[in-house]
């Protein structure tokens, strides 16, 4: 197994995140008190960016639909939330119809679990090997 160096100890702080990319593989490290993990920077939903999103202990939660993942394994914990548009009712009958017609859409696609890497720390350097 074939570890990449892709970043430094210090520069992902305890419940911080940090996006790197290795061999055009974009991957989210995330420090879970102490222990860092990292999964794939993209949603399993829509590709969004995860380091963009919030860590609280051990889970990210996507910025744009707010899915949930286990960063220690990159299983989904929840779904996507749907937040409906204040005043939609007011809005002319074409947006509303279209607004839910993408929000139907948007429920039906599946939202996958994150890939996982491997990471081994060496001195103060983050290793992670992609596989
Ligand atoms: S893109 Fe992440 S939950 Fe939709």
């Amino acid at each position: 197994m074939k570890f990449v160096d892709v970043a430094g100890v210090n520069d992902i702080l305890p419940g911080k995140t940090r996006h790197v990319e290795t061999k055009g593989i974009e991957i989210v490290l995330a420090n879970v008190a102490g222990k860092i993990y990292a999964v794939s920077e993209r949603c399993g939903h829509m590709n969004a960016p995860l380091s963009k999103g919030t860590l609280y202990e051990n889970i990210i939660t996507c910025p744009l639909h707010h899915a949930t993942f286990d960063v220690r394994t990159g299983k989904m914990i929840t779904g996507m939330v749907e937040h409906p548009l204040p005043d939609l009712d007011k809005a002319p009958k074409e947006t509303q119809d279209e607004y839910r017609a993408i929000g139907m859409l948007a429920k039906g696609i599946r939202i996958h679990d994150l890939q996982s890497f491997p990471v081994k720390i060496q001195g103060d350097r983050v290793l992670v090997t992609i596989q």
